[in-house]
Protein backbone atom coordinates (compact mmCIF):
# COMPACT_ATOMS: atom_id res chain seq x y z
CA UNK A 1 0.00 0.00 0.00
CA UNK A 2 1.22 3.22 -0.80
CA UNK A 3 0.53 6.81 0.27
CA UNK A 4 1.07 9.89 -1.47
CA UNK A 5 0.22 13.35 0.19
CA UNK A 6 2.64 15.22 -3.11
CA UNK A 7 -1.39 16.83 -4.49
CA UNK A 8 -2.17 18.51 -1.27
CA UNK A 9 0.99 21.07 -1.73
CA UNK A 10 -0.48 23.41 -3.58
CA UNK A 11 -2.94 24.12 -0.80
CA UNK A 12 -0.89 23.19 2.42
CA UNK A 13 3.14 23.12 2.01
CA UNK A 14 4.57 20.14 3.84
CA UNK A 15 5.87 22.63 6.67
CA UNK A 16 2.34 22.66 7.80
CA UNK A 17 1.68 18.61 7.89
CA UNK A 18 5.31 18.32 9.52
CA UNK A 19 4.03 20.42 12.60
CA UNK A 20 1.76 18.02 13.39
CA UNK A 21 4.89 15.40 13.50
CA UNK A 22 5.42 15.37 16.87
CA UNK A 23 1.96 14.90 18.32
CA UNK A 24 1.48 12.54 15.39
CA UNK A 25 4.51 10.07 16.82
CA UNK A 26 3.65 10.55 20.51
CA UNK A 27 -0.24 9.80 19.83
CA UNK A 28 1.48 6.59 18.14
CA UNK A 29 3.29 6.25 21.12
CA UNK A 30 0.37 6.59 23.67
CA UNK A 31 -1.31 4.53 21.32
CA UNK A 32 0.92 1.49 21.77
CA UNK A 33 1.37 2.01 25.81
CA UNK A 34 -2.19 2.19 25.96
CA UNK A 35 -2.46 5.64 27.27
CA UNK A 36 -4.51 8.98 26.69
CA UNK A 37 -8.12 9.31 26.10
CA UNK A 38 -10.29 6.39 25.44
CA UNK A 39 -7.06 4.03 26.71
CA UNK A 40 -9.77 1.35 27.71
CA UNK A 41 -10.41 0.86 24.28
CA UNK A 42 -7.65 0.23 22.99
CA UNK A 43 -6.90 -3.43 22.49
CA UNK A 44 -7.61 -3.29 18.54
CA UNK A 45 -4.04 -1.80 18.14
CA UNK A 46 -2.00 -4.94 18.55
CA UNK A 47 -5.10 -7.26 17.59
CA UNK A 48 -3.79 -8.57 14.36
CA UNK A 49 -0.40 -9.76 15.57
CA UNK A 50 -2.10 -10.92 18.52
CA UNK A 51 -4.88 -13.86 16.61
CA UNK A 52 -3.46 -16.83 17.66
CA UNK A 53 -3.70 -20.11 15.31
CA UNK A 54 -6.43 -21.78 17.60
CA UNK A 55 -8.43 -18.52 17.42
CA UNK A 56 -8.14 -18.71 13.63
CA UNK A 57 -8.60 -22.47 13.55
CA UNK A 58 -11.90 -22.66 15.72
CA UNK A 59 -13.55 -19.99 13.10
CA UNK A 60 -12.99 -21.87 10.13
CA UNK A 61 -14.20 -24.94 11.95
CA UNK A 62 -17.66 -23.54 12.91
CA UNK A 63 -17.81 -22.13 9.72
CA UNK A 64 -16.97 -24.98 7.95
CA UNK A 65 -19.50 -27.30 10.28
CA UNK A 66 -22.44 -25.03 9.09
CA UNK A 67 -21.02 -23.66 5.30
CA UNK A 68 -21.86 -26.85 3.56
CA UNK A 69 -25.73 -27.66 4.57
CA UNK A 70 -26.83 -23.71 4.38
CA UNK A 71 -27.61 -21.23 1.15
CA UNK A 72 -27.44 -18.11 3.36
CA UNK A 73 -26.45 -16.73 6.20
CA UNK A 74 -28.24 -14.01 7.88
CA UNK A 75 -25.87 -11.94 9.85
CA UNK A 76 -27.69 -9.34 12.30
CA UNK A 77 -25.78 -6.37 13.53
CA UNK A 78 -25.59 -2.57 12.94
CA UNK A 79 -22.73 0.17 12.83
CA UNK A 80 -19.14 -2.01 14.13
CA UNK A 81 -21.10 -5.07 14.23
CA UNK A 82 -22.39 -5.02 10.67
CA UNK A 83 -20.03 -2.46 8.22
CA UNK A 84 -16.33 -4.08 8.38
CA UNK A 85 -18.18 -7.86 7.57
CA UNK A 86 -20.11 -5.69 4.74
CA UNK A 87 -16.94 -4.33 3.36
CA UNK A 88 -14.79 -6.79 2.99
CA UNK A 89 -17.43 -9.24 1.90
CA UNK A 90 -18.48 -6.53 -1.13
CA UNK A 91 -14.87 -5.76 -1.94
CA UNK A 92 -13.83 -9.43 -2.46
CA UNK A 93 -17.26 -10.62 -4.08
CA UNK A 94 -18.07 -10.74 -7.70
CA UNK A 95 -20.43 -7.92 -8.46
CA UNK A 96 -22.85 -10.19 -9.12
CA UNK A 97 -22.55 -13.18 -6.57
CA UNK A 98 -25.65 -12.14 -4.99
CA UNK A 99 -27.06 -13.79 -8.46
CA UNK A 100 -24.62 -16.82 -9.74
CA UNK A 101 -25.73 -20.22 -8.57
CA UNK A 102 -22.24 -21.86 -9.02
CA UNK A 103 -21.34 -19.83 -5.43
CA UNK A 104 -19.13 -21.98 -3.60
CA UNK A 105 -20.33 -20.53 -0.22
CA UNK A 106 -23.29 -19.73 1.57
CA UNK A 107 -24.47 -15.84 0.42
CA UNK A 108 -24.20 -13.44 3.14
CA UNK A 109 -27.25 -11.34 3.96
CA UNK A 110 -27.75 -8.83 6.46
CA UNK A 111 -30.32 -7.50 8.96
CA UNK A 112 -30.77 -5.69 12.09
CA UNK A 113 -28.96 -2.73 10.16
CA UNK A 114 -31.88 -0.96 9.94
CA UNK A 115 -35.83 -0.78 11.43
CA UNK A 116 -37.41 -1.44 7.90
CA UNK A 117 -40.42 -3.37 7.77
CA UNK A 118 -40.34 -3.80 4.31
CA UNK A 119 -36.90 -4.91 4.51
CA UNK A 120 -37.75 -7.37 7.64
CA UNK A 121 -40.61 -9.03 5.60
CA UNK A 122 -39.25 -9.22 2.44
CA UNK A 123 -36.01 -11.21 4.25
CA UNK A 124 -38.03 -13.65 6.08
CA UNK A 125 -40.65 -14.34 2.78
CA UNK A 126 -36.82 -14.85 1.44
CA UNK A 127 -35.92 -17.22 4.26
CA UNK A 128 -38.79 -19.68 4.35
CA UNK A 129 -37.90 -21.71 0.92
CA UNK A 130 -33.52 -21.51 1.95
CA UNK A 131 -31.14 -23.12 3.93
CA UNK A 132 -29.93 -21.03 6.19
CA UNK A 133 -28.15 -19.99 9.38
CA UNK A 134 -27.64 -17.24 11.63
CA UNK A 135 -24.68 -15.05 12.92
CA UNK A 136 -26.03 -12.38 15.59
CA UNK A 137 -23.79 -9.60 16.96
CA UNK A 138 -23.78 -7.23 19.52
CA UNK A 139 -21.15 -5.88 21.40
CA UNK A 140 -23.37 -4.12 24.03
CA UNK A 141 -26.16 -7.17 23.60
CA UNK A 142 -28.64 -4.15 24.02
CA UNK A 143 -29.19 -2.09 20.65
CA UNK A 144 -32.26 -2.20 19.22
CA UNK A 145 -32.22 -2.51 15.28
CA UNK A 146 -30.50 -6.09 15.87
CA UNK A 147 -32.73 -6.94 19.14
CA UNK A 148 -35.58 -6.68 17.30
CA UNK A 149 -34.82 -8.43 13.78
CA UNK A 150 -33.46 -11.19 15.94
CA UNK A 151 -36.66 -11.22 17.90
CA UNK A 152 -38.78 -12.38 14.05
CA UNK A 153 -35.35 -14.26 12.68
CA UNK A 154 -34.92 -16.78 15.92
CA UNK A 155 -38.75 -17.19 15.84
CA UNK A 156 -38.54 -17.88 12.49
CA UNK A 157 -35.64 -20.37 12.33
CA UNK A 158 -37.10 -22.24 15.23
CA UNK A 159 -40.20 -22.70 13.38
CA UNK A 160 -38.60 -24.15 10.44
CA UNK A 161 -36.03 -26.07 11.65
CA UNK A 162 -37.15 -27.13 15.28
CA UNK A 163 -35.61 -25.79 18.87
CA UNK A 164 -32.56 -28.18 18.89
CA UNK A 165 -31.53 -27.78 15.46
CA UNK A 166 -32.16 -23.93 15.43
CA UNK A 167 -29.91 -23.74 18.10
CA UNK A 168 -26.99 -25.38 15.56
CA UNK A 169 -27.83 -22.94 13.00
CA UNK A 170 -27.06 -19.24 15.49
CA UNK A 171 -23.73 -18.17 16.67
CA UNK A 172 -24.08 -15.02 18.76
CA UNK A 173 -20.82 -12.53 19.30
CA UNK A 174 -20.90 -10.25 22.08
CA UNK A 175 -19.23 -9.08 24.92
CA UNK A 176 -18.23 -12.07 27.79
CA UNK A 177 -20.54 -11.60 30.42
CA UNK A 178 -22.87 -8.10 29.66
CA UNK A 179 -25.99 -7.44 28.00
CA UNK A 180 -29.36 -9.05 27.23
CA UNK A 181 -27.69 -11.13 23.98
CA UNK A 182 -25.30 -13.08 26.40
CA UNK A 183 -27.72 -13.83 29.26
CA UNK A 184 -30.31 -15.06 26.10
CA UNK A 185 -27.10 -16.90 24.36
CA UNK A 186 -26.26 -18.87 27.25
CA UNK A 187 -29.98 -19.80 28.29
CA UNK A 188 -30.43 -20.89 24.67
CA UNK A 189 -27.09 -22.90 24.52
CA UNK A 190 -25.90 -20.88 21.37
CA UNK A 191 -22.16 -21.53 19.97
CA UNK A 192 -20.89 -17.68 21.11
CA UNK A 193 -17.53 -15.73 20.53
CA UNK A 194 -16.18 -12.67 22.07
CA UNK A 195 -15.94 -9.04 21.51
CA UNK A 196 -12.75 -8.11 23.40
CA UNK A 197 -13.77 -5.18 26.18
CA UNK A 198 -11.04 -3.56 24.85
CA UNK A 199 -11.70 -3.60 21.39
CA UNK A 200 -14.66 -0.64 20.57
CA UNK A 201 -17.73 -1.73 17.56
CA UNK A 202 -15.95 0.08 14.42
CA UNK A 203 -12.65 -1.34 15.55
CA UNK A 204 -13.84 -4.56 15.54
CA UNK A 205 -13.63 -5.98 11.75
CA UNK A 206 -10.51 -8.31 12.75
CA UNK A 207 -12.51 -9.94 15.87
CA UNK A 208 -14.99 -12.62 15.08
CA UNK A 209 -17.80 -10.15 14.62
CA UNK A 210 -16.06 -9.28 11.21
CA UNK A 211 -13.79 -12.58 10.80
CA UNK A 212 -17.37 -14.82 11.05
CA UNK A 213 -19.07 -13.65 8.23
CA UNK A 214 -16.07 -12.95 6.02
CA UNK A 215 -15.16 -17.05 6.28
CA UNK A 216 -19.03 -17.61 5.95
CA UNK A 217 -18.53 -15.59 2.75
CA UNK A 218 -15.72 -17.87 1.91
CA UNK A 219 -12.77 -15.72 1.88
CA UNK A 220 -9.35 -16.35 3.39
CA UNK A 221 -8.89 -15.00 6.79
CA UNK A 222 -5.71 -15.16 7.45
CA UNK A 223 -4.53 -13.56 4.94
CA UNK A 224 -7.05 -10.88 6.13
CA UNK A 225 -5.08 -10.88 9.33
CA UNK A 226 -1.86 -11.19 7.56
CA UNK A 227 -2.02 -7.90 5.87
CA UNK A 228 -3.15 -6.20 8.71
CA UNK A 229 -0.29 -7.65 10.98
CA UNK A 230 2.12 -6.59 8.12
CA UNK A 231 0.09 -2.61 8.16
CA UNK A 232 0.67 -3.31 12.23
CA UNK A 233 4.35 -3.35 11.63
CA UNK A 234 4.75 -0.46 8.98
CA UNK A 235 2.63 1.96 11.07
CA UNK A 236 4.02 1.16 14.86
CA UNK A 237 5.43 3.80 16.71
CA UNK A 238 9.04 3.34 16.28
CA UNK A 239 9.05 3.42 12.24
CA UNK A 240 9.63 6.56 11.63
CA UNK A 241 7.16 9.40 10.89
CA UNK A 242 8.63 10.05 7.22
CA UNK A 243 7.94 6.38 6.63
CA UNK A 244 5.06 6.00 8.54
CA UNK A 245 1.89 5.84 6.58
CA UNK A 246 -0.58 6.51 9.41
CA UNK A 247 1.17 9.01 11.32
CA UNK A 248 1.87 11.03 7.62
CA UNK A 249 -2.09 10.34 7.27
CA UNK A 250 -3.50 11.73 10.18
CA UNK A 251 -1.22 14.44 10.55
CA UNK A 252 -1.88 15.67 6.53
CA UNK A 253 -6.28 15.29 7.56
CA UNK A 254 -5.44 17.53 10.75
CA UNK A 255 -3.05 20.01 8.84
CA UNK A 256 -5.82 19.80 5.98
CA UNK A 257 -8.45 20.79 8.62
CA UNK A 258 -6.80 23.89 10.19
CA UNK A 259 -6.48 24.94 6.69
CA UNK A 260 -10.41 25.00 6.22
CA UNK A 261 -10.35 21.84 4.19
CA UNK A 262 -13.28 20.26 6.76
CA UNK A 263 -14.77 17.79 4.59
CA UNK A 264 -12.81 14.66 3.24
CA UNK A 265 -14.03 12.84 0.54
CA UNK A 266 -13.25 9.22 0.20
CA UNK A 267 -13.27 8.27 -3.62
CA UNK A 268 -13.03 4.75 -5.23
CA UNK A 269 -13.30 3.89 -9.01
CA UNK A 270 -14.45 0.31 -8.33
CA UNK A 271 -18.15 -0.23 -7.14
CA UNK A 272 -17.11 -3.11 -4.76
CA UNK A 273 -15.27 -0.85 -2.77
CA UNK A 274 -18.26 1.06 -1.65
CA UNK A 275 -18.84 -0.08 1.81
CA UNK A 276 -14.98 0.12 2.50
CA UNK A 277 -16.10 4.31 2.48
CA UNK A 278 -19.43 3.20 4.46
CA UNK A 279 -16.81 1.85 7.22
CA UNK A 280 -14.52 4.44 6.79
CA UNK A 281 -17.24 6.76 7.17
CA UNK A 282 -18.63 5.18 11.09
CA UNK A 283 -14.77 4.63 11.46
CA UNK A 284 -13.94 8.69 11.10
CA UNK A 285 -17.26 9.95 11.76
CA UNK A 286 -17.73 8.26 15.40
CA UNK A 287 -14.16 8.86 16.07
CA UNK A 288 -13.97 12.18 15.84
CA UNK A 289 -16.84 13.82 14.99
CA UNK A 290 -17.31 15.20 19.04
CA UNK A 291 -16.89 18.43 21.11
CA UNK A 292 -18.14 20.79 18.00
CA UNK A 293 -14.85 19.30 16.02
CA UNK A 294 -13.88 16.59 13.33
CA UNK A 295 -13.80 16.56 9.51
CA UNK A 296 -17.08 15.48 8.22
CA UNK A 297 -16.25 12.24 6.27
CA UNK A 298 -18.40 11.72 3.21
CA UNK A 299 -17.94 9.15 0.10
CA UNK A 300 -18.66 9.36 -3.54
CA UNK A 301 -18.09 6.33 -6.19
CA UNK A 302 -16.73 7.44 -9.41
CA UNK A 303 -17.03 7.73 -12.24
CA UNK A 304 -20.80 7.11 -11.10
CA UNK A 305 -20.90 10.20 -9.07
CA UNK A 306 -18.82 12.43 -11.59
CA UNK A 307 -22.01 12.55 -13.13
CA UNK A 308 -23.75 13.31 -10.07
CA UNK A 309 -22.10 14.80 -7.25
CA UNK A 310 -18.59 16.14 -9.75
CA UNK A 311 -20.12 19.40 -10.42
CA UNK A 312 -20.19 20.13 -6.63
CA UNK A 313 -16.69 18.74 -6.15
CA UNK A 314 -15.68 20.87 -8.79
CA UNK A 315 -17.11 24.13 -7.88
CA UNK A 316 -18.78 24.10 -5.20
CA UNK A 317 -18.09 25.87 -1.43
CA UNK A 318 -14.10 25.14 -1.39
CA UNK A 319 -14.09 23.31 1.91
CA UNK A 320 -13.30 19.73 0.90
CA UNK A 321 -10.47 18.01 0.07
CA UNK A 322 -10.05 13.85 -1.63
CA UNK A 323 -8.89 11.18 -0.74
CA UNK A 324 -8.88 8.26 -3.40
CA UNK A 325 -8.34 4.87 -3.07
CA UNK A 326 -6.84 3.76 -6.05
CA UNK A 327 -6.28 0.16 -7.54
CA UNK A 328 -3.64 -1.08 -9.69
CA UNK A 329 -3.92 -3.95 -11.10
CA UNK A 330 -7.78 -5.70 -11.91
CA UNK A 331 -8.13 -9.04 -12.23
CA UNK A 332 -10.40 -9.12 -15.12
CA UNK A 333 -9.00 -8.06 -18.46
CA UNK A 334 -11.38 -6.70 -20.86
CA UNK A 335 -9.95 -4.90 -24.18
CA UNK A 336 -11.93 -2.55 -26.18
CA UNK A 337 -12.29 -4.20 -29.83
CA UNK A 338 -12.35 -2.14 -32.88
CA UNK A 339 -15.67 -1.70 -34.47
CA UNK A 340 -15.96 -1.62 -38.74
CA UNK A 341 -18.52 1.28 -38.09
CA UNK A 342 -17.53 3.06 -35.57
CA UNK A 343 -20.95 4.84 -35.03
CA UNK A 344 -20.22 4.97 -31.46
CA UNK A 345 -16.94 6.78 -32.08
CA UNK A 346 -14.63 4.90 -30.08
CA UNK A 347 -12.74 3.35 -32.24
CA UNK A 348 -9.47 5.86 -30.46
CA UNK A 349 -9.74 3.69 -27.43
CA UNK A 350 -9.41 0.20 -29.73
CA UNK A 351 -6.83 -2.11 -28.06
CA UNK A 352 -6.78 -0.37 -24.41
CA UNK A 353 -8.36 -2.10 -21.46
CA UNK A 354 -11.47 -0.83 -20.06
CA UNK A 355 -9.14 -0.01 -16.78
CA UNK A 356 -7.28 2.16 -18.91
CA UNK A 357 -10.16 4.25 -19.87
CA UNK A 358 -10.94 4.37 -15.64
CA UNK A 359 -7.43 5.03 -14.84
CA UNK A 360 -7.62 8.05 -17.16
CA UNK A 361 -10.97 9.16 -15.69
CA UNK A 362 -8.81 9.01 -12.44
CA UNK A 363 -5.77 11.15 -13.48
CA UNK A 364 -7.86 13.32 -15.49
CA UNK A 365 -10.47 13.58 -12.53
CA UNK A 366 -7.57 14.42 -10.36
CA UNK A 367 -6.46 17.33 -12.46
CA UNK A 368 -9.14 18.96 -12.80
CA UNK A 369 -10.15 18.98 -8.80
CA UNK A 370 -6.76 20.39 -7.72
CA UNK A 371 -7.33 23.00 -10.72
CA UNK A 372 -10.92 23.48 -8.84
CA UNK A 373 -9.07 24.07 -5.51
CA UNK A 374 -9.96 20.41 -4.10
CA UNK A 375 -6.40 18.72 -2.25
CA UNK A 376 -6.38 15.09 -3.15
CA UNK A 377 -4.24 12.30 -1.24
CA UNK A 378 -3.94 9.05 -3.04
CA UNK A 379 -3.71 5.41 -1.47
CA UNK A 380 -2.61 2.87 -3.98
CA UNK A 381 -3.24 -1.01 -3.34
CA UNK A 382 -1.76 -3.17 -5.76
CA UNK A 383 -5.02 -5.38 -6.26
CA UNK A 384 -8.29 -6.56 -4.20
CA UNK A 385 -7.21 -8.82 -2.20
CA UNK A 386 -7.77 -10.53 1.39
CA UNK A 387 -4.31 -9.19 1.71
CA UNK A 388 -4.38 -5.66 0.70
CA UNK A 389 -7.90 -5.21 2.57
CA UNK A 390 -6.82 -6.39 5.50
CA UNK A 391 -3.37 -3.73 5.16
CA UNK A 392 -6.05 -1.25 4.30
CA UNK A 393 -8.80 -1.68 7.09
CA UNK A 394 -5.97 -1.80 9.86
CA UNK A 395 -4.39 1.34 8.25
CA UNK A 396 -7.60 3.66 8.26
CA UNK A 397 -7.66 2.32 11.91
CA UNK A 398 -4.23 3.24 13.20
CA UNK A 399 -4.43 6.49 11.60
CA UNK A 400 -7.97 7.37 12.71
CA UNK A 401 -6.78 6.49 16.50
CA UNK A 402 -3.84 8.94 16.14
CA UNK A 403 -6.21 11.69 14.01
CA UNK A 404 -8.48 11.68 16.65
CA UNK A 405 -5.58 12.39 19.34
CA UNK A 406 -3.99 15.25 17.32
CA UNK A 407 -7.56 16.82 17.45
CA UNK A 408 -7.62 16.33 21.28
CA UNK A 409 -10.71 14.20 21.02
CA UNK A 410 -11.47 10.84 22.41
CA UNK A 411 -11.67 8.80 19.56
CA UNK A 412 -12.59 5.85 21.64
CA UNK A 413 -16.56 6.73 22.56
CA UNK A 414 -19.48 7.70 20.32
CA UNK A 415 -21.55 10.12 23.56
CA UNK A 416 -23.66 11.92 20.78
CA UNK A 417 -24.80 8.71 19.46
CA UNK A 418 -27.45 7.79 22.86
CA UNK A 419 -29.33 11.27 21.93
CA UNK A 420 -31.61 9.85 19.28
CA UNK A 421 -32.12 6.56 21.48
CA UNK A 422 -33.53 8.51 24.32
CA UNK A 423 -36.20 10.33 22.36
CA UNK A 424 -37.07 7.03 20.17
CA UNK A 425 -37.38 5.26 23.44
CA UNK A 426 -39.26 7.74 25.19
CA UNK A 427 -41.59 8.09 21.91
CA UNK A 428 -42.37 4.26 22.04
CA UNK A 429 -43.53 4.36 25.66
CA UNK A 430 -40.26 2.60 27.19
CA UNK A 431 -40.30 3.25 30.56
CA UNK A 432 -37.95 5.81 32.31
CA UNK A 433 -37.36 7.52 28.93
CA UNK A 434 -38.63 10.98 28.43
CA UNK A 435 -38.06 13.68 25.72
O1 LIG B 1 -18.60 1.80 17.15
C1 LIG B 1 -19.52 1.59 17.92
O2 LIG B 1 -19.32 1.28 19.11
C2 LIG B 1 -20.97 1.60 17.48
O3 LIG B 1 -21.13 2.09 16.22
C3 LIG B 1 -21.55 0.22 17.55
O4 LIG B 1 -20.79 -0.63 16.73
C4 LIG B 1 -23.01 0.14 17.13
O5 LIG B 1 -23.76 1.11 17.79
C5 LIG B 1 -23.58 -1.24 17.42
O6 LIG B 1 -23.45 -1.53 18.77
P1 LIG B 1 -23.57 -2.98 19.36
O7 LIG B 1 -22.52 -3.83 18.74
O8 LIG B 1 -23.39 -2.81 20.83
O9 LIG B 1 -24.95 -3.51 19.01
Amino acid sequence: MKLNIDKIYKFVPYQEVEKYKNTAKLSNIALSKKEGKGNDYMGWVNLPSSISESELSDIEATVNKLAHKIEIVVTIGIGGSYLGAKAVIDALSDNFAQLKSDRKSPLVLFAGQNISEDYLFELRQLLKNKEYALVVISKSGTTTEPALAFRFLKKDIEEKYGKDEAKNRIIAITDASKGALRTLATQEGYKTYVIPDDVGGRFSVLTPVGLIPIAFAGFNIRQLVAGAVNMEKETAHDVKFEDNKAEIYAATRNALYHSGKQIEILVNYNPKLHFIAEWWKQLYGESEGKENKGTFPASVDFSSDLHSMGQYIQEGIRNLYETVISVENVNNKQVIEKDADDLDGLNYLAGKRVDEVNKMAELGTQIAHIEGGVPNIKIEISEISEYSIGELLYFFEKACGISGAILGVNPFDQPGVEAYKNNMFALLGKKGYKI
